[in-house]
């Protein structure tokens, strides 16, 4: 292991932190991101909350501000013109004054002011806009169960790969394959030219992201009907983990602050979807995995997504063999958690969401290890992840083979998460956060 500077990491990423602050809000990284992205804001704004907690309550209200009446919250809000990005809002064609896109992202808000109200030094301060913040953002997981669980099975599908984060995952390969392409009109990417095209999505990919696109725009963006019109349903068990906690987060602090209605409609929403999770678990793999909605079965891929579930609450059983699965995989790889299974033939080091390492990932399962009792394992991923910051700097993304930054660099939740993990680390960072 290299050996960390805390306090030299703690101004390292603050830099960044500030350096990507657009006063009411934050971008990924400049250029290759040059909008607000939906759960980048949530998960960077715990980050600004070590440097300032009205700047990171804004980061989340700023967001919310841009929630559509039915309760979604977009992926992407379209703050200013930039046309460095691809697809722009006339590619969206959202009707609202600030554009969006048409898309939501993984629900982790509830999970966030929570940790900030938790963590506040005086969270009397922060009890107004906490509050005000607890409505919508129950609204958005109500939306969540009506408008992506139709049937209401319990469990939410996404109806889009951006709409998981992870764009480009082997998950969603055979799924995809059956999203059309005809009828794409002529575009020009812009992110192959700001990171590696080895790096991205392929051409025939991309074609199926603008189709759904432009799919979804053609009904209107009418979340009634987007669901059951979607050729790409997919049940992500690591998104539906994150509604859990979040759901449960929320709860705990809307009872926290008299809210008791919000509370226990959220803590149902939760036991709703944890009641149903189980239906994605593999005895065989160890682990969850994905459920393509459309044909009805389980989706024979070993991602990181079955791991993420342990964020949620989901029995000590579960919790145990996704560590040991963690501790096989870190036999495998020099650095961990890759996004891909590293023994199957389909992984790739360096393309994106199909094997790379990515901080916020670790985060969300080092979290949710430590709470389940398996601290061993959540300071091996602790350990393992400020490393590769020490070796190589504050990338979007990083090879768990060589520990190379790949994607954009100078990045916004990569920066947030050194924050959390040198705050978790066995308070490892502790001298550097309280200076
Ligand atoms: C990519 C990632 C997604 C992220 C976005 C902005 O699309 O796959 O998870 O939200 O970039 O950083």
């Amino acid at each position: 292991m290299t050996e960390i500077d805390t306090s030299a990491l703690f101004a390292q990423a603050a830099g960044v932190l500030q350096d990507n602050d657009r006063g009411t809000y934050s971008v990924p990284t400049k250029g290759l991101y040059p909008f607000q992205w939906n759960w980048d804001s949530c998960l960077t704004a715990l980050g600004y909350g070590f440097l300032d907690e009205d700047r990171a309550w804004t980061e989340i209200e700023t967001l919310f501000r841009h929630q559509w009446d039915d309760g979604m919250v977009p992926h992407i809000v379209f703050h200013v013109e930039d046309d460095g990005y691809f697809p722009g809002p006339d590619v969206w064609g959202v009707a609202r004054e600030i554009q969006t896109s048409g898309i939501s992202n993984p629900p982790v808000a509830g999970f966030a002011i929570r940790r900030l109200y938790d963590r506040s030094s005086n969270p009397e301060a922060f009890r107004a806009r906490a509050e005000a913040l607890i409505p919508k953002i129950s609204h958005w997981h109500r939306w969540f169960h009506a408008c992506r669980d139709p049937e209401g099975t319990g469990l939410v599908a996404v109806i889009h790969p951006w709409e998981t984060g992870r764009d480009n995952s082997v998950d969603w390969d055979a799924a995809f394959d059956r999203v059309p392409t005809e009828g794409v009109k002529p575009y020009t990417r812009r992110d192959t030219s700001h990171a590696n095209p080895e790096h991205r999505p392929t051409q025939a990919q991309y074609d199926r992201y603008i189709w759904l696109v432009q799919h979804f725009r053609s009904l209107g963006w009418d979340n009634s009907r987007l669901h059951d019109a979607s050729p790409f349903q997919i049940v992500d068990p690591g998104f539906n983990a994150i509604l859990i906690r979040s759901c449960e987060d929320l709860a705990d602090l809307a009872d926290a602050l008299g809210m008791a209605e919000i509370a226990a409609e959220n803590r149902a929403m939760a036991e709703r979807t944890r009641a149903a999770l189980p239906s994605l678990w593999s005895e065989a793999h160890g682990q969850y995995l994905c459920l393509d909605r459309k044909l009805g079965t389980l989706i024979d891929s070993r991602s990181i997504g079955g791991l993420m579930t342990v964020f949620a609450d989901i029995g000590a059983e579960h919790a145990g063999r996704i560590a040991e699965r963690v501790e096989e995989i870190a036999s495998q790889t020099k650095w961990i958690v890759p996004s891909h299974d590293p023994a199957a033939a389909d992984f790739n080091s360096t393309r994106y969401w199909r094997g790379p390492i990515w901080l916020i990932i670790n985060f969300m399962i080092a979290d949710g290890l430590r709470r389940q009792g398996r601290i061993e394992t959540s300071d091996r991923i602790v350990g393992s992840s400020l490393d590769l910051i020490a070796v190589s700097g504050l990338a979007e993304y990083y090879d768990p083979h060589t520990g190379e930054g790949c994607g954009g660099g100078h990045f916004s939740w990569t920066a947030a998460m050194v924050l959390e993990f040198l705050n978790i680390g066995d308070g490892v960072g502790n001298e550097a956060l309280n200076h």
